[in-house]
């Protein structure tokens, strides 16, 4: 079953691009940040307020992703929370709970149960998929462009009352820490596909990542099945 990893930093499309893949060829779908988000708002949630005391809880947290690429849905305990995760409150914290070896480890686990029961294909989205969570992916992408176009990409989508500049600092700040932590950093390898994104549009990245899936016949001639 072909598994697609799609890393990369904030903001170069990786959500939208993943979910447009995972629809053209009736595969399923999972946003990874979505499950860091999750488990940060639970901690907020709940108040707790160190990182120590996070890994005792995770169980009680009742994490639950659908895998739709058409309607993705994130839940704890049955309780959707697919806007609550996007809060400036959640994402000024997240890249701080995702850098805790215990969270990583528990959605680790987590991640590979997602995609092995996942069929006929599935694309994955994230920081260190490639690297850590499915090394043996048939296809790795490092989907990037530079900070500026990332940050006018996220300002548009935030509707919030930021600048520009604001929002390129905040994602300077986030990558800084994804980028450098001990356990699982994002970072690119020889194995992955780069795909710079500063002057290609939505349609060009994801017919280009199509054109790549054809030519490695990762899907059935329909274009609907995973091999
Ligand atoms: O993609 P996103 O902005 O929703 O991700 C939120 C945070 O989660 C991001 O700052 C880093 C972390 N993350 C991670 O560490 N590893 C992943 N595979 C996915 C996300």
């Amino acid at each position: 079953m072909p598994v697609i990893a799609i890393d990369g930093p904030s903001g170069a499309g990786k959500s939208s691009v993943s979910r447009a893949i995972a629809e053209r060829f009736g595969w399923s779908y999972l946003d990874t940040g979505a499950l860091y988000r999750a488990l940060t708002l639970f901690a907020l949630e709940n108040g707790i307020s160190t990182l120590d005391e996070i890994p005792g809880r995770l169980a009680d947290a009742k994490l639950h992703w659908n895998g739709n690429p058409q309607t993705p849905e994130i839940s704890l305990a049955g309780r959707v929370i697919n806007s609550e995760i996007r809060s400036a409150e959640v994402t000024a914290q997240v890249s701080l709970v995702a850098a805790n070896p215990a969270v990583r480890i528990f959605l680790l686990g987590m991640q590979r149960e997602i995609i092995n029961n996942a069929w006929p294909g599935i694309v994955v989205e994230g920081r260190d998929i490639g690297t850590t969570v499915w090394p043996d992916a048939e296809l790795k992408i490092f989907l990037t462009a530079d900070l500026q176009a990332r940050a006018v990409r996220r300002s548009a989508e935030l509707q919030a009352n930021l600048s520009d500049s604001d929002v390129e600092r905040s994602l300077a700040a986030r990558d800084r820490i994804d980028s450098t932590r001990d356990f699982s950093p994002l970072r690119q390898t020889e194995d992955q596909i780069v795909l710079d994104a500063t002057h290609l549009s939505f349609n060009e990245v994801v017919s280009e990542i199509i054109d790549i899936i054809g030519e490695l016949k990762l899907a059935n001639d329909d274009g609907k099945h995973g091999r």
